[in-house]
């Protein structure tokens, strides 16, 4: 056993959503989703078990994680410990090169990233359905960064959660796509993904029909990637996006991710759309904008949104799932 291993995340973005869990203790999803992981943000996590270490301690960007967080990946520690037949406790330390916790999918690279290493550490030689298992208990959508490019996660069956997991649609070279990520906002959303899909699913009356509407567009959002058509995944990723934020619109209390300046891009993208540009949005739970397009056109694409925009925007690719620093990378 090597006791300590560091590996690398990039976090994932979708463009069929998930929002809601059919087990909220072991995070399954009560829907598929499908997305794609980006190169152009990272996570790099490395994870130390050592032997006489009272507790787990756990250092983010340089600095010490307490309360609810810490708690949060002290349960995935324990996940790990249990897999593994040890009680030792861990020394965990993880930057992302990119703002945590704001609506990102730091939670996607980062439970990857924290699974990869975790699991190597303890000397775990899981499958990849199994590492996506094992990262799906940290966070729904961090099963789907296990892999690169355009990625589906199964909802499963089973009660265990065993057969929900993510599996690859497409490498990430198989298509050209550039996501601009336009940030609307500065510092942490206000509400956690987990506690606003599970308000939706307990007060909203759209929540069922959101759910029942997930695995058409998850079929049609397949085809479009294989057959690399953008059109028809602008019309199903922008449909997914707009009908899960109804559904946490119509919660009770509602819950609102956008500001002004999100429903402002909404309307600048689709305007684009309709003058020809092969451009669409998405947006997950909070108020930043990401735009997909492809390579081609993204000065264009970029110079348009410029005459709207003058905040920071970070450029992101397909990109590859999680790999161990000293290894190569997984396909
Ligand atoms: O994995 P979580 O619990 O952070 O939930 C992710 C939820 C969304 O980002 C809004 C949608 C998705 O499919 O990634």
């Amino acid at each position: 056993m090597r006791m300590r291993a560091t590996a690398i995340a990039h976090p994932n973005l979708a463009l069929v959503k998930y929002w809601g869990k059919r087990d909220i203790r072991l995070n399954l999803p009560a829907a598929g989703s499908l997305s794609v992981t980006l190169s152009g943000l990272r996570t790099q996590t490395s994870v130390a078990f050592i032997p006489g270490q009272a507790r787990d301690a756990v250092i983010l960007n340089g600095r010490a994680v307490w309360g609810p967080k810490l708690d949060r990946i002290v349960r995935f520690l324990d996940h790990l410990r249990r897999l593994a037949g040890t009680d030792l406790r861990a020394t965990v330390n993880t930057e992302n090169d990119f703002p945590t916790a704001a609506g990102l999918a730091s939670s996607s690279s980062g439970f990857a990233a924290l699974a990869a290493a975790g699991a190597a550490a303890l000397g775990l030689e899981l499958t990849a359905p199994e590492l996506s298992v094992l990262a799906r208990l940290g966070s729904g959508s961090a099963a789907r960064s296990i892999h690169g490019g355009f990625v589906e996660m199964l909802p499963g069956v089973m009660p265990d959660g065993s057969d929900s997991h993510a599996v690859p649609v497409a490498y990430e070279n198989h298509w050209d796509l550039r996501c601009l990520i336009l940030l609307t906002a500065k510092g942490e959303k206000s509400i956690g993904s987990t506690e606003a899909m599970n308000h939706t699913a307990s007060s909203s009356p759209y929540y069922r029909a959101w759910v029942e509407s997930v695995p058409h567009d998850l079929a049609l959002a397949r085809e479009a990637i294989r057959n690399r058509d953008m059109k028809t995944l602008a019309v199903v990723a922008e449909r997914s996006c707009l009908r899960m934020h109804a559904s946490a619109a119509a919660a009770d209390p509602g819950i609102l991710f956008w500001n002004g300046t999100t429903i402002e891009l909404i309307h600048h993208i689709r305007k684009l759309r309709s003058d020809g540009f092969p451009v669409f949005f998405t947006i997950d739970a909070g108020p930043h904008v990401k735009v997909f397009c492809s390579a081609s056109e993204m000065s264009a694409v970029t110079q348009s949104i410029r005459s709207v925009f003058s905040g920071d925007i970070i450029v992101a690719r397909p990109g590859p799932g999680v790999y161990l620093k000293d290894e190569p990378e997984r396909r």
